[in-house]
């Protein structure tokens, strides 16, 4: 229940239900949204997106994460969902859901990014059911950046990107 978590808990799974309103599902009417906090304490949070094309279909999950690393403030500490079917009823509000596969591999690429772990709270559409778990337990010995023979690390390669990225706006505003 929503009661048994803090403050700041609260305030990231009542901003997870409200983006939930704005899902664009009309195919499998299934609303998710989902809310991340950064350790700077900002909230990103943000609907799924379902697209004729089925393959295409954004999770809330992945689109919250998207607009955190959009807004230069990846490193979240946790992650609230709230998910629900809309044309079922007070039925379709009740069950808790978790994220997806895919999600789930997001998340915990992002945990490594924050060099931490990071907290998923996952509740139902009426907040009445809620699980708390963190990304190590819901994706154990996930496949991770540590996998790869990458020579280079992103923060050495941020760098340059950002080098490279300003060079070409000074290029810009000379023209
Ligand atoms: N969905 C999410 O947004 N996150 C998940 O973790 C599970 C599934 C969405 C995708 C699709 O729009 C709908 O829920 C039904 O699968």
């Amino acid at each position: 229940m929503l009661k048994t978590l803090d403050r700041p808990d609260c305030e990231l799974v009542e901003k997870a239900q409200e983006a939930a309103a704005r899902a664009y599902a009309p195919y499998s009417r299934f609303a998710v949204g989902a809310a991340v906090r950064s350790k700077s304490g900002a909230i990103y949070a943000a609907a799924n997106l379902e697209n004729a094309s089925s393959g295409l279909t954004i999770c809330a999950e992945a689109a919250a994460l998207s607009l955190a690393n959009s807004a230069g403030d990846p490193d979240i500490d946790a992650i609230a969902v709230v998910g629900f079917s809309f044309t079922d009823g007070a039925a379709g509000a009740s069950r808790v859901i978790a994220p997806c596969g895919s999600c789930r591999q997001l998340i915990a690429e992002a945990a490594q990014r924050a060099n931490g772990n990071v907290r998923v709270i996952c509740c139902n559409g009426e907040l009445s059911c809620i699980a708390v778990s963190t990304i190590a337990e819901l994706l154990p010995n996930a496949f991770g950046p540590e996998n790869l023979a990458v020579s280079r690390k992103w923060p050495a390669l941020q760098e340059e990107l950002r080098a490279c990225a300003e060079r070409l706006i000074a290029i810009r505003k000379k023209q």
